[in-house]
């Protein structure tokens, strides 16, 4: 089924006529706030507002949110675990909401997502051979002896040990229960990988080894990767564009390279400056930046610019209006920046 593109569809890709393998068009998802006598809508909250993305086939694309940000419920809507309010999730330029049960079936073979606790994800009471058999059985992808060999296989590939396949989940660190995870979203061999948060739950030190094997596999398999994260500290190397989320709006969306060493919107900046020093490779451009107020209530979101009274860069612009995604980038690498002032970062 062909959907004609939307405007906003930004992609880095050298080849514009290859379709997105996930798009993202206007997705939205608020929660109604009820009040009064008759318990009637007076307010909603924008957990995620009008968000357009455009995923080549291949690319990494990793998107940032402070936490609450509405990062796992993104995963879920792509995943059609939870509906949108508005606005479509495309796989192969095919509307998910909209495939008939067969080709739902197949997308979600294609389609996969690693869970944002690696603790919480796997049940504790089935062996990890069990684990991964079941995706191959729901899939019809192997039994008997080939679906024992492919486990094998999938636990060599996350670098673990195939003798663990008779081992539970609680005998395993942190890391390695991750490593099961990727394993498991892995046995069906998808094309497109969501992943939510998936150093968040981890000690520190083994959070680059999560890092490292998911490029590795990228390569390997040719995976198309979705981040999704609350920092910048490890994901520079692995990430080819990086989108920010603040308050359910994308605010920035540039390449890597871009957004780290040129970051237009003071949020981006906030959270940069927040991220590990080792993001900047020494630079000390971008110092961590002060905010001017708390964080705003989500049910009543500031008029304007939503970062307006924690910004510094505020001025009565930012109170009136609403900044729109522009695109301030040179010719063929898009960075798209929603601040009224993000001219005066543009040459620093
Ligand atoms: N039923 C609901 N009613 C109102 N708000 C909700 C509901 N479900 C989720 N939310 C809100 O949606 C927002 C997004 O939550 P989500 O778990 O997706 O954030 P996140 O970016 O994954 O955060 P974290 O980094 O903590 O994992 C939260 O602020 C949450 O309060
Ligand atoms: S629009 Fe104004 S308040 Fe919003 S980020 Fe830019 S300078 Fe700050
Ligand atoms: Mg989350």
């Amino acid at each position: 089924m062909g959907l004609s593109r939307h405007p906003y569809e930004i992609s880095n890709s050298q080849e514009p006529s290859v379709t997105p393998l996930l798009e993202l068009r206007q997705l939205s998802k608020h929660f109604p706030i009820r009040g009064g006598v008759f318990q009637r809508q007076v307010g909603a909250i924008k957990t995620l507002d009008r968000l357009n993305l455009a995923v080549q086939p291949g690319e990494t694309v990793t998107l940032v949110g402070g936490h609450g940000a509405g990062k796992s419920m993104l995963a879920r809507i792509i995943m059609q675990l939870v509906a949108p309010t508005s606005g479509q999730v495309l796989f192969d330029g095919e509307a998910l909401a909209q495939m008939s049960r067969a080709s739902l079936r197949q997308a979600r073979q294609q389609l996969q997502m690693i869970l944002q606790d690696p603790y919480a994800a796997l049940n504790p009471k089935m062996m990890v051979s069990d684990i991964l058999a079941e995706p191959l059985q729901i899939h019809k992808l192997a039994d008997g002896r080939s679906q024992k060999a492919r486990i094998a296989e999938l636990l060599q590939l996350v670098g673990l040990n195939p003798y663990f396949a008779g081992r539970y989940p609680h005998e395993f660190s942190g890391g390695q229960r991750q490593r099961l995870n990727i394993a498991r979203a892995l046995a069906t061999q998808p094309r497109l990988l969501v992943v939510d948060d998936p150093l968040v739950a981890l000690d520190t030190a083994v959070r680059p080894q999560i890092i490292s094997l998911l490029a590795e596999l990228k390569q390997t398999l040719k995976l198309t990767l979705l981040l999704l994260v609350s920092d910048l500290t490890h994901v520079r190397s692995i990430s080819d564009r990086v989108g920010v989320l603040h308050m359910g709006e994308m605010v920035e969306l540039a390449e890597t390279e871009q957004l780290y060493e040129r970051p237009l919107h003071p949020y981006t900046q906030f959270v940069l400056g927040q991220s590990a020093s080792a993001v900047y490779g020494g630079r000390d451009r971008i110092q961590p930046m002060q905010l001017t107020g708390p964080a705003p209530d989500p049910a009543n979101p500031p008029s304007g610019c939503r970062f307006r009274t924690q910004c510094p860069y505020a001025s009565d612009v930012c109170r009136d209006e609403h900044p729109a995604l522009r695109d301030l980038g040179k010719p063929g690498a898009p960075h798209l920046a929603a601040c009224h002032h993000a001219e005066r970062f543009a040459d620093l």
